[in-house]
C-alpha cells in the first residue's frame, strides 16, 4: 500500500488548466484498491488516490516488449563516456585559486543583466530537477516495469536507472551555477528541495505504466520547452554560457521525450484502445507538474506563484501545454487511428478535441487577467525581492 504524507500546506497544482474538461465516463477497469491521502496538513479534504489500475494480465505486454525496448529504447541513452558533465560548463576548481576566482567573476559578470524574475524561473526549474529521487520512485511504482531489486537486469529497470543518472546531471549543473552566481538565496532553495522531496508528487499514474509513460512523454517535452526558453532568455540577456547550459539540458530532455513517446507509440500499436484510453485518462486529469508540491517554509502558494512568473516570462505557458498535446497527437497519429473499440473512439475524440478547448478557456482567463490590477509577490529564493505576477 502506498503511504504518502505531505509536510506543508500548499495550493493545488496548476493555476490555469480548467477543471471542466471532463471525459465522459467510459467504464475503465476499476482499480484494485483505493487509498485516501490527505492533500494538506490542514484543512483540505483527503484526496482519493487510485492504485494498481492496470489489470495484472497487461503486465505481460511489457514483458513481451523487453526485446523491442532493448533495440528501440535503450539506444536512446548516451554512453557515460560520451555524456557532458556539470563540470564541463563550470569554473574549474582545480585551477590556481586566482584563476578559479577569475572564472567565477566572469560568470557573475555575465549574469549581471539577467532580471530577478529570470532567476525565479531558473530556481524553480532547478528545484524541479533536484527532486529527482521522487521521479525515480514514481517510475518504480509502475507495475510490470519497476526495478524489482535496485539492480534488476530487466530492460525497463536498466532504462530507468540510466535515465535517472542522465537526469541527475541537470539539477547538479543548475544548482552549482546558481550557487556561484550569488544571485539567489541558497539556504531557501535547499529548504525548498528538502520540503519537496519529503512531499513527493501525485501525478495520478496509479502504478499503471500505460499512464506512467504518457505522463513522462508529456513531461519530458514540457521540460524541453521550459529549458529551451530559459536558454533563449539567457542568450538575449547576455549570458551565452548559461544559454548553452540550458540548451544542453533541453537536448537531453528531447532525447528522453523521444524514448518515452516511442514506448507509447508501441503501446498504441499492440493495444490501441488501452493506450488511447490511457492518454485520455491522463489528459482528463490534467498533467500535473512534477514540482507541484513545492514549498519554502514561507509561501503556501509558492508553486502557483512560480508558475505565474514562468507564464508571464513565456518560459512555460498554457499555450505550451496545448502545443505539447498537439505535438504528441501528431507524433502518435491519434487522429487517424483505427481499430479502436467504442470506448477507444470516445477517448480519441476527447483527446483530439482538447487542445482548442484549452486555448479558448485560456483566452478567457487572459482577458480576466488583463482586467486585474498589477501585483507582485516576494520570493524567498531571491532574498525576498518582489517580482510582478500580472
Ligand atoms: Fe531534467
Ligand atoms: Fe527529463
Amino acid at each position: 500500500m502506498q503511504v504518502s504524507h505531505f509536510l506543508s500546506t500548499k495550493s493545488p497544482a496548476t493555476i490555469w488548466i480548467p477543471r471542466s474538461l471532463d471525459l465522459p465516463h467510459h467504464g475503465r477497469t476499476p482499480p484494485i484498491s483505493v487509498v485516501r491521502v490527505p492533500t494538506s496538513a490542514v484543512a483540505a479534504p483527503p484526496k482519493i488516490q487510485k492504485i494498481h489500475s492496470m489489470p495484472p494480465e497487461k503486465a505481460e505486454v511489457f514483458k513481451s516488449l523487453e526485446n523491442w525496448a532493448a533495440k528501440n529504447v535503450l539506444p536512446l541513452l548516451k554512453p557515460v563516456e560520451d555524456c557532458w558533465q556539470p563540470q564541463t560548463f563550470l569554473p574549474d576548481p582545480s585551477l590556481p585559486i586566482a584563476d578559479f576566482t577569475e572564472q567565477v567573476k566572469a560568470l557573475r559578470e555575465r549574469t549581471a543583466e539577467l532580471p530577478d524574475e529570470y532567476f525565479v524561473v531558473l530556481v524553480g526549474d532547478m528545484i524541479t530537477e533536484d527532486a529527482l529521487p521522487t521521479y525515480q520512485t514514481m517510475i518504480n511504482t509502475l507495475d510490470g516495469v519497476k526495478d524489482e531489486t535496485g539492480a534488476s537486469p530487466s530492460v525497463w529497470a536498466s532504462w530507468t536507472r540510466a535515465w535517472t543518472a542522465e537526469e541527475n546531471r541537470h539539477g547538479d549543473l543548475l544548482r552549482t551555477f546558481l550557487y556561484l552566481s550569488g544571485r539567489v538565496d541558497m539556504l531557501q532553495i535547499e529548504k525548498t528541495v528538502q520540503y519537496l522531496i519529503g512531499s513527493g508528487m501525485d501525478p495520478g499514474t496509479e502504478n499503471n505504466p500505460y499512464l506512467g509513460f504518457v505522463y513522462t512523454s508529456f513531461q519530458e517535452r514540457a521540460t524541453f520547452v521550459s529549458h529551451g526558453n530559459t536558454a533563449r532568455l539567457a542568450k538575449d540577456g547576455g549570458d551565452p554560457v548559461l544559454a548553452r547550459i540550458c540548451g544542453t539540458i533541453a537536448a537531453d530532455e528531447k532525447r528522453h521525450e523521444h524514448a518515452y513517446s516511442r514506448i507509447v507509440e508501441k503501446l498504441l500499436e499492440v493495444d490501441p484502445t488501452g493506450a488511447m484510453m490511457a492518454i485520455a485518462d491522463m489528459m482528463k486529469k490534467r498533467i500535473t507538474m512534477p514540482a507541484h508540491m513545492m514549498f519554502d517554509g514561507k509561501d503556501p502558494r509558492l508553486f502557483e506563484h512560480f508558475s505565474a512568473v514562468a507564464q508571464r516570462m513565456g518560459v512555460y505557458t498554457a499555450d505550451d501545454y496545448a502545443d505539447i498535446l498537439e505535438a504528441l497527437i501528431a507524433r502518435w497519429k491519434l487522429e487517424k487511428m483505427e481499430g479502436l473499440t467504442g470506448e477507444g473512439r470516445q477517448a480519441q475524440q476527447f483527446v483530439c478535441g482538447l487542445a482548442p478547448r484549452i486555448r479558448k478557456l485560456q483566452e478567457r482567463a487572459d482577458e480576466r487577467a488583463k482586467k486585474m490590477k498589477a501585483h507582485g509577490v516576494k520570493f524567498s529564493w531571491i532574498f525576498n525581492k518582489e517580482v510582478a505576477l500580472v
